[in-house]
């Protein structure tokens, strides 16, 4: 109970909600244990796959790692990995519908927690930007091939400098569809609709499909090709050219791009009090939807590489450029992979930007940010202005930003997360080694330490400016927190009561 008394001086930052209270303020939403592995694994799966694959895939491969990106999506599944069985082992002692944030709160305190709160801005709100971007590439493709062509000034960020496809070059100002698919789904999200397990079950559906066609049909034009394809292959790391342009070095900068690829996996570890048998399930949804995606990932990394030389792969639709070589012929397959990657992409912005809501709303309730975060709207149940401010913050970096610096922005606030995950893990192990534990960490401490080694590994390969923009964000998240955070946390000033009643307002919760 000690935590529920006023903190006072430098005690305010390491303030922590104890077990009992995060277990209690879960107690009100007692939610039916029907998710199964596999369907956990599809939750996973759901998240995980979007503009990674789609995208940022092209980039690494054209700038950074040449068909060697495979082995960039190894690194980076290896990393995850690590962070993914630390995931695993917090959700099975604290299975509370929390994120990350919670977990910090619980192990590290408030300070941890609120430094989180920034990071998830990165890892969702930003993610959701990266995405939007990608979708943008996919639909002007997708219309192009209809005639129709939105001028490329509105579908490019600011101020930068483009060569279309008829060699020309131009300045473009603004994404416009970015920023209109964003706007359009915060709205959808204001209204309450999200996606239900079943939809979520369509949606992967097709999104592996696309992937598992393309694997297929792009491997049997390789193999029918293989003497002038497998060309493309040589040499199968190309040698560094200047930092983080290709050799082996290239290929470790090439993971933290395909890094993002990974991202929402631990979405899983949110559906801890879903899970029929939480304990053994978790890990199986959490591991199993990264092994999955880590086997597709490489397979659609070695037949665009095959099928395209990978320098021309930086563009914004780099799976569509892979089946646009197969030839006129193949038009039909070119659209259907368009609009497949159109229908993934815009899922992975929804779950991304109502995952970002909520930690925000999480935030507002613990006094962290302001209770306008945490206002529901009476009609639809929903933390509307919340949701409306996410989507135009969004909207904006979709419509401004560079797909490649907004993607890295994301892989470091993420990797930053993952490592504060591991080192919860380990800190809770010393702290509350009675607290039993349904999945525990292997290798431990190694594993942890290895995962906190490695994502601050993959932290630094990134651009100077990439880091100097992070750190930047992290002194202004730290001032705010100085500044208003810190007075406000209703765990601070004694206000959170254990096993406090549910009150006016609450979210009814649901898996999303
Ligand atoms: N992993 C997700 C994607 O690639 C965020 O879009």
């Amino acid at each position: 109970m000690a935590e529920t008394k006023p903190a006072t001086g430098l005690n305010r930052i390491f303030a922590r909600k104890s077990v009992a209270q995060i277990m209690s303020e879960n107690e009100k939403s007692e939610l039916k244990r029907t998710l199964g592995p596999v369907n956990l694994v599809l939750l996973g799966i759901g998240c995980i796959i979007g503009a990674g694959i789609f995208v940022r895939t092209g980039n690494a491969a054209a700038l950074h790692a040449g068909p060697a990106v495979m082995l960039s999506f190894v690194v980076a599944g290896l990393v995850c990995a690590c962070a993914g069985l630390c995931y695993a082992e917090l959700s099975s002692t604290l299975p509370v519908s929390g994120s990350a944030y919670t977990y910090s709160y619980t192990t590290l305190g408030e300070f941890a927690a609120w430094i989180m709160g920034a990071l998830l801005l990165l890892e969702y709100g930003l993610a959701a930007s990266v995405v939007a971007v990608g979708w943008s590439g996919y639909v002007v493709s997708l219309l192009g091939d209809f005639g129709l062509v939105i001028p490329p000034e509105f579908t490019g960020p600011m101020n930068h400098m483009t060569t279309l496809k008829d060699g020309t070059s131009l300045t473009t100002l603004f994404n416009v569809p970015a920023f209109l698919v964003t706007l359009v789904l915060a709205a959808l999200l204001t209204l309450g609709i999200s996606e239900s397990s079943q939809v979520n079950n369509v949606i992967v559906a097709i999104k592996v499909t696309v992937i598992l066609a393309f694997i297929i049909i792009g491997g049997y034009k390789v193999l029918t090709h293989l003497p002038e394809l497998s060309q493309n292959w040589v040499p199968f790391i190309p040698p560094n050219e200047s930092e983080g342009k290709f050799g082996l070095e290239g290929v470790f900068r090439a993971a933290s791009i395909v890094f993002f690829a990974y991202i929402g996996f631990e979405a899983v570890s949110t559906a801890g009090q879903e899970a029929k048998d939480p304990k053994k399930d978790m890990p199986i949804g959490i591991i199993g939807s990264l092994l999955v995606c880590t086997i597709l990932y490489m397979l659609v990394a070695a037949v665009l590489t095959l099928m395209v030389n990978y320098r021309d792969l930086n563009v914004p639709d780099p799976v569509a450029v892979a089946v646009d070589s197969m030839g006129s012929q193949w038009a039909w397959f070119a659209m259907t992979i368009k609009a497949g990657a159109i229908i993934g992409l815009t899922s992975v912005i929804l779950v991304l930007m109502y995952g970002q809501t909520r930690i925000f709303y999480a935030m507002a309730r613990d006094g962290l940010l302001p209770t306008i975060f945490s206002r529901v709207h009476p009609k639809f149940q929903t933390p509307w202005i919340n949701t409306l401010l996410v989507g135009i913050i969004v909207a904006f970096a979709a419509g401004l930003f560079d797909i490649n610096v907004l993607g890295d922005v994301t892989s470091v606030g993420t990797l930053a997360a993952f490592a504060i995950v591991c080192i919860s893990v380990m800190w809770l192990r010393q702290s509350r080694p009675d607290l039993p534990r349904g999945f525990k960490v292997p290798f431990y401490p190694i594993l942890p330490i290895f995962g906190i080694l490695s994502c601050l590994g993959l932290i630094f390969t990134v651009e100077q400016k990439v880091l100097a923009f992070f750190a930047y964000f992290l002194i202004g998240a730290i001032v705010v927190y100085f500044v208003y955070g810190m007075w406000n946390s209703k765990l601070a000033k004694g206000e959170m009561i254990l096993g406090h009643e549910p009150r006016a307002g609450d979210l009814p919760h649901k898996l999303d």
